[in-house]
Order: structure tokens, then sequence, then C-alpha cells
């Protein structure tokens, strides 16, 4: 008997192809999501605690999806991911070791604490993720399915420490997909279940292309939701259609208030417009999670554009001015040459003058 395990699972672990079972003893059952079960297992050959996703091959197309989770997890290594070990295949399944984490998942800890994580906490867990987070980014992949019960924890406190300090990484990168130009732009069999609704972007509840920022959004609604409990934008009222409906389209409310600095960054994540949301590189020196208020609120695309339009705008101003100095200058030198045009005429016509003068004294003389 295999604690945690149900019967059925039993009877599905049972029927595997035992061939793993020498290579690993099971413990527990660590969890399961859409796509399979995880189970704790000892590698009997290293002699190392894991954790052992098992995905069924059957389904084919699921699986040449799935699969991809590996290609992906193999690029990725990074204190903040979930560290993978190997894979190994039987007829029917494929079983990926990963490093197995001790403090269960970030929703497991949410349940315990309905009303929200300390402020402090929640930052420290923001701050692994948004690292994580960075280096998928920088490898032009996008997670697609940041919630939660994606996130896992190892309890790190020091002893004698009084609060529960936590490590967090990302997981379960199934869903994950490669961008190419700043945009995903591929197909395949699972895309229209990508994600789960509660965190998913505006653009992509649309069917609009997305990027990187979809990532983003899904990290503003778990911050939230680690501060206050709640989800921001859900109403009792909701079904996933109409939640679907109103992040795209209307003015967003937020259910609770943050205090400001955590409101700031808040809103910078979860903001419908693309180009006022933050990338993890910007969200990451955001004073909330570096926790100095001390630190400049970094700018967004936007910020960014308005500081190089109104630069753009001085250096023309700038140009204008100068211009117009250089137009009235050359125009008062224009006005000086052509004076001092006048007065060489002048001259020349006085000295004409006086050379007929000189020429014809008495006349002149007379004329005078
Ligand atoms: N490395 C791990 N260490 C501990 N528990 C894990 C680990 N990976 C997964 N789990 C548990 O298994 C659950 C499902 O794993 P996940 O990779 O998210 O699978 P799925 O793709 O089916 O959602 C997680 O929510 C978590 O409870
Ligand atoms: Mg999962």
């Amino acid at each position: 008997m295999i604690i945690g395990l149900t019967d059925l699972e039993e009877v599905f672990i049972k029927d595997l192809n035992l061939q793993f079972l020498q290579i690993y003893k099971v413990n527990s059952l660590l969890g399961s999501g859409a796509f399979g079960v995880v189970l704790e297992v000892t590698n009997l050959i290293s002699k190392e605690n894991s954790a052992l996703k098992i995905i069924c091959k059957r389904d084919q197309s699921v699986y040449n999806v799935l699969i991809k989770e590996l290609d992906i997890l193999r690029e990725l290594s990074h204190p903040n991911i979930v560290r993978f070990k190997q894979i190994l295949h039987s007829p029917d399944f494929a079983f990926i070791e990963m490093e197995k984490m001790n403090g269960g998942t970030l929703q497991e800890l949410l349940n315990k604490h309905p009303q929200g994580l300390e402020e402090c906490t929640a930052a420290a867990i923001m701050k692994d993720i948004l690292q994580g987070l960075c280096s998928i980014h920088d490898k032009n992949y996008i997670h697609r399915d940041l919630k939660p019960d994606n996130i896992l924890l190892n309890a790190i406190s020091a002893p004698g420490e009084a609060n529960v300090r936590y490590q967090a990484k990302i997981a379960d990168f199934g869903l994950s997909a490669e961008i190419k130009y700043g945009i995903f732009s591929g197909q395949n069999q699972i895309d229209d279940r990508m994600g789960t609704t509660l965190y998913m972007a505006p653009e992509q509840a649309q069917g609009q292309l997305y990027g990187k920022r979809v990532d983003m959004w899904a990290l503003g609604i778990i911050m939230y939701i680690m501060l206050t409990g709640t989800h921001p934008f859900v109403k009792d009222s909701d079904n996933e259609y109409s939640y679907s409906n109103r992040i795209a389209s209307s003015d967003l409310q937020v259910s609770k208030n943050l205090q400001p600095i955590a409101k700031s960054l808040f809103q910078h994540l979860c903001s419908r417009t693309l180009s006022e949301r933050y990338q993890a590189a910007q969200a990451i020196k955001h004073p909330w999670i570096t926790r100095n208020p001390h630190d400049e609120v970094p700018c967004t695309q936007a910020d960014q554009m308005r500081i190089m339009e109104a630069s753009t705008f001085f250096k023309r101003a700038q140009s204008a001015l100068l211009f117009m100095a250089v137009a009235k200058v050359s125009s008062e030198s224009s006005i000086g040459n052509s004076l001092s045009t006048d007065y060489l005429k002048r001259i020349e016509e006085c000295s004409a003058g006086e050379s007929v003068t000189s020429g014809d004294a008495t006349t002149n003389e007379t004329q005078c």
C-alpha cells in the first residue's frame, strides 16, 4: 500500500510497466494534475529521494505536446526552477524524475492561510518566482500555466527562527511554449485549454497573439491572492465565460485595496495595456520586491516610450531653437552683409564722386 494513493491509483501504479520499480521505490503520492500523477520515490541507484511524474503515452497527441516539457526543463537550469534529473520510458509511460520539493505547493500554503500570507513572505516568494521567470523568458519560453498549484516550495527555516521561510520554484512546464519574435504563434491540440482561466491574461482569453507578458499577468493574480486571500477580479456571480469577457472588455476594479507600494507593482503586472505591463526583469527591481523603499519604481515600456517621445520633442525643440538662432544670426549677418554692401556701394559712389570732384573740382565745389 502506497501512502496517499486511492485504490484506483494503486491499480494504476501496479499496471505500469514494472521495469521502473526496479529503479525506484515508491514512497507516497505527491500530487496529481491534469496529465498524470507525481509520486515521491527513492532512486535505488542514486539513493536520492525524487519526485517522479508519470505521463501516459497512450494519447499520442497529448503525449507529444507534454513531452516538450522535458526539452524545456533540460534547458532551464536555475535555482528557482524545479530541477530535472532524468527521464525513463516504458512502452506505455514516460517517467520524469525531478528534484523533490519538501514544502508542498503554494496553493497548499494558501489553503492554510485563507486571509493571505505575511507581506514579507509573499514578497520573498514573488522574488523567487520572478528570478525563475527571468531565466525562462530570457530563453524565449513562456510558462503559460503559472498558478499556485505549479509553484513548489522548500521550507528553509534556520534553527530557532520563528517564521518558516520558503524557497519557491516554478514547476510543471507541460503547457510551456517557445516564442519567436516575441509572440507565441504555434498551434497545437491543447491550445484551447492553455492555462487556467483565473490566471489567464486578457489577450490570451480573447484569442489574440500573446507573448511573455501573459506570465506577468498570472503573477499579478498570484501576488494579489497571496496578500489578500482573494482573487482580485472574480465576482461571486462569475462563471468562466463572464469572467473571461469581463477581464477582456471593461475597466477592472479590484475587490480589496493593497498598500500603495504593493498596489503599484500589482497594477504594473495586471495591466490590460501591454506596454504598461512589466516584463520580469523590470518587476524584479520594483521596491516592493527589493524591500527597499528608496529604490525607484521601474519604468514600463510605455514610460520609456513617453520618455523617448519627450526627449525627441526636447531634441526637436532644441534643434528648432538652434535653427531659429542660426537663422537669426545668418539673417542678421545678411542684413550686415547688405548693410556693408550698401556701405561699400556708398563708399564706391563717394569715391567715384570724389574722383569726379577731383576731375572737376570746380563743378563739385560749385555743387557743394
Ligand atoms: N518536484 C516535485 N516535488 C514535490 N511535489 C511535486 C513535484 N512536482 C509535482 N508535485 C506535485 O504534483 C502536482 C502535479 O504536478 P504537475 O507537474 O503540476 O502536474 P500536471 O502537469 O499534471 O499539473 C503538483 O501540484 C504538486 O502537488
Ligand atoms: Mg500542474
